[in-house]
């Protein structure tokens, strides 16, 4: 097969990149699962944009470089909040259904860190009418062709230029090439690496793993976002409770009824997600309890079952009614601030590979991302790639400014020698999850990391010697992506001597005035 544009991705950033692109050339979609199965899909509390007359792209600046705690990279901040507004209006052209006031204008909502209402939502399914609007569109584009149930296993180079991918068809088994002259990651995060996580089974960082096993530079790994409320229940996955609700007045209480947080913070439930993340591990530690509370009872039953139908309906099936009753909660992991590092038209390292949406790292969200502005970087930026790659494919690619923080490490190697339990796809899964949950989570130590770094290491080899004797499957790919995604993780958490934004050290509690502005840049031996 060969096309002309081909995005790994079926989310909002490989959506936007086809459609941008399909008028100069073929464009494929390839997706491991069903198309509208993705991140995007499920994002609740909506799409972040200075478009209320109070707003302005320099206070949206300002919030993204504060909750970014110094580390966010201001042209790429820039770009974002000043295109964002453009962008926003795109979707709505193409068909998108945003809440409005009765006047017409669009609800904004309030989340945290965001110093002004200026979140556009669709109730609390955002993402889903934003999938559902640009899978619609891609449909009627002629040129685009989505192909399901395709898995991207690893990127073919020649010459080091990027011409193509491998390809698993999940189905069969069959294994074959897809060539393309530009070639989009758009494959999302890498949650799965935790054991407790807001995202779909799909976010095992692929794109990641592929991108650094074929030579990209990677950076800010070590930012991994914990969303801090998502349900607490024995039955229910992490289910997320957005945001949002904190917007519309919900508080945070522990179990003796105590609210807390303005005890930590002077915004209390509204300050940016780290520290409302943290404040909640520290609380549950100080009390053994499981879980905190959510409480949103002192609201208009009516507008709460308008505002959050998702959230009321989810509840209700295990049996907590959110008008009567606080919601039960707890921090999971949600975003991977870092990926595959890129310039501000969405250039990899790599000649004709771009990386746009969570797989990316921009430098937009820095040491830790405000809320909804990951929906808005990855429309952003992917018009940005498809601008660039159907104009100007042939630039030599951009090489990162040097920074303090430079890893040098190589993918991980075959084991010397091969333990069977490897091929047990399943517990090698766990076992990375459980050791990030446990070593690499919220509240890190120096001996954690570094213990845990030994243990994936271990497990890395053994996945690489078990993959490379059988033929790829879906659960030996991930396993394999999952562990290269752990590694990445570790070792610049490892790197980091200092606490900043979502990186918190016991060891290193204070922010290194040095290393502001010094992302880690993870780059081939
Ligand atoms: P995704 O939407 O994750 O799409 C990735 C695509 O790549 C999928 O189609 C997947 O199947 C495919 N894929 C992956 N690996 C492969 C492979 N190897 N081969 C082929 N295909 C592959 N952000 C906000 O800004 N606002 C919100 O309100 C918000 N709410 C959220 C709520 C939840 C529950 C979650 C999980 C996230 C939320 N986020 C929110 C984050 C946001 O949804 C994501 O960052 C964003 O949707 C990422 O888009 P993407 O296109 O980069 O990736
Ligand atoms: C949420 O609705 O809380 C998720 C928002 C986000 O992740 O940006």
């Amino acid at each position: 097969m060969e096309y002309d544009f081909l995005a790994l991705g079926s989310g909002i950033a490989g959506l936007t990149f086809a459609l941008n692109a399909a008028p100069h050339g073929s464009v494929a979609i390839l997706t491991k699962k069903q198309r509208s199965e993705s991140n995007t899909n499920y994002a609740q509390g909506g799409i972040a944009a200075a478009l209320g007359a109070d707003d302005s792209w320099e206070l949206h600046l300002h919030d993204t470089l504060t909750a970014g705690a110094g580390l966010c990279a201001r042209d790429a901040v820039e770009v974002l909040v000043r295109e964002g507004p453009r962008l926003v209006h795109w979707l709505i052209e193409q068909g998108a259904q945003f809440d409005r006031n009765p006047d017409g204008s669009l609800a904004l909502g309030k989340e945290g860190g965001h110093s002004r209402n200026r979140i556009v939502h669709a109730a609390d399914h955002t993402g889903y009418e934003i999938e559902r609007t640009l899978l619609i569109a891609a449909r009627k584009t002629p040129n685009i062709s989505i192909l399901e149930h395709y898995q991207a296993l690893d990127l073919l180079l020649e010459g080091g230029v990027c011409v193509g991918v491998r390809v698993l068809d999940t189905l069969t088994g069959d294994l074959f090439d897809i060539r393309a002259r530009a070639v989009l990651l758009a494959t999302g995060g890498c949650g799965q690496v935790y054991l407790h996580t807001s995202n779909p089974l799909i976010a095992t960082g692929d794109g990641i793993a592929m991108a650094w096993r074929a030579g990209a530079t990677i950076a800010n790994m070590e930012f991994i976002q914990f969303h801090p409320t998502t349900l607490y229940h024995t039955d229910a996955p992490s289910f997320l409770i957005s945001e949002a609700v904190r917007g519309e007045g919900g508080i945070l209480k522990r179990r003796d009824g105590y609210r807390f947080m303005p005890d930590y913070d002077p915004r209390a439930e509204l300050a940016p997600r780290d520290i409302v993340a943290r404040a909640i591990d520290a609380e549950l530690k100080k009390t053994g309890d499981p879980c905190v509370y959510l409480d949103i009872t002192h609201l208009d039953p009516d507008f709460i079952k308008r505002r959050f139908p998702t959230i009321y309906q989810t509840c209700l099936q295990y049996g907590i009614d959110i008008t009567r009753e606080p919601i039960p909660v707890v921090p999971a992991a949600h975003y991977t601030c870092g990926g595959v590092w890129t310039d501000l038209d969405g250039r990899t390292t790599i000649p004709r590979l771009y990386a746009c949406g969570e797989v990316a790292y921009t430098g937009v969200h820095g040491a830790n991302r405000l809320a909804s502005n990951s929906l808005l970087e990855a429309l952003v930026f992917s018009e940005r790639a498809a601008r660039h790659a159907t104009t100007r494919l042939d630039e030599p690619p951009p090489q990162p400014k040097p920074s303090c923080l430079t890893v040098r490490l190589t993918p991980p190697a075959p084991a010397a020698h091969k333990d069977d339990r490897a091929e047990n796809w399943d517990a090698m899964r766990l076992s990375i999850r459980q050791t990030m949950q446990r070593q690499v989570g919220i509240v890190r130590t120096v001996a954690r990391l570094h213990d845990a770094h030994r243990t994936l290491q271990a497990a890395a080899a053994q996945i690489e010697t078990a993959y490379r004797q059988s033929p790829p499957t879906v659960e030996s790919c991930e396993a394999r992506n999952l562990a290269a995604c752990a590694l990445l993780i570790t070792a610049s958490a490892l790197a980091r001597h200092e606490s900043r934004g979502l990186h918190y050290v016991l060891d290193y509690p204070q922010p290194r005035e040095e290393l502001a502005a010094c992302p880690t840049l993870l780059m081939p031996l």
